[in-house]
């Protein structure tokens, strides 16, 4: 693209941007993951860059990105890596956008070394809930803790017997108390591993608007539209 056809309108904003998914070990070389790709963070905070911010960008394990030039890069491994790491960065911010895949549980126990396989059968894995970041922030921001005036949230929801996509991902919003959801439908092959994203953006006011499908950098730019009227000047 033309990067001056974009408004400069995150200038001198302060933006913190997660991605990728976390890693939780159960020994020195295995770890509980997933397959979040990072695409959406890194792409949320190159158009952040693009429009002007200074982008703080806490990655987890992603697939091979290039990098995002103008952007600070912190990299972490597991969930709490990432709490310390994005509650850190947010102290300052007036952003801050979770698009990170956030492991909901860790192994309870980490073996200091490689587990061995004997003659009888394993143990089963114990886990234990990690800490929700995005639930935390809220209350600190209440707190008056961070500033941080926009907070988003990521959704990544299918429909089941309990409700569908939009009614998981309203209750969801409420739960959370962030300002904006972005939600994503999955299933059938659509957001994880993929070019292309589709979905919602839900704000706290009650406003819901589909995001058609769309490169992961379009969506990007219209998630970027829709949390700059909510920066107070
Ligand atoms: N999130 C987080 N910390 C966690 C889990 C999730 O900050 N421990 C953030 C994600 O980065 C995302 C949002 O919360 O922005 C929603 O994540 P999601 O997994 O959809 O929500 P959960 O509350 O974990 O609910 P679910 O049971 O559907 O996984
Ligand atoms: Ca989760």
């Amino acid at each position: 693209g033309r990067p001056d056809a974009l408004p400069r309108d995150l200038d001198g904003r302060r933006v913190v941007v997660s991605a990728g998914g976390t890693r939780e070990p159960l020994d020195p070389v295995r770890y509980l993951g997933n397959r979040s790709s990072g695409k959406q963070g890194y792409a949320l905070a190159r158009t952040a860059v693009q429009r002007g911010a200074q982008v703080t960008l806490v990655a987890a394990a992603t697939i091979a990105l290039p990098e995002v030039a103008g952007a600070e890069l912190v990299t972490v491994g597991t969930a709490q890596d990432m709490r310390a790491a994005v509650r850190q960065a947010a102290v300052g911010a007036d952003v801050v956008v979770m698009a990170a895949a956030v492991a909901d549980f860790r192994p309870t126990d980490r073996a200091e070394y490689k587990i061995k396989k004997t003659d009888r059968e394993p143990d089963p894995i114990g886990l234990t809930r990690n800490p929700d970041i995005l639930a935390e922030l809220v209350q600190a921001r209440a707190d008056g803790q961070i500033g941080a005036q926009v907070i988003v949230g990521f959704a990544a929801e299918t429909g089941d017997s309990a409700g569908d996509v939009l009614e998981h991902a309203r209750a969801k919003l409420k739960r959370k108390g962030c300002d904006l959801l972005v939600v994503n439908a999955v299933g059938e092959g659509k957001a994880f591993e993929v070019e292309d994203n589709s979905g919602w953006l839900l704000s706290a006011d009650g406003s819901e608007r589909a995001v058609a499908l769309s490169s992961k950098s379009h969506m990007a730019s219209d998630i970027w539209d829709a949390v700059v009227p909510l920066i107070q000047a």
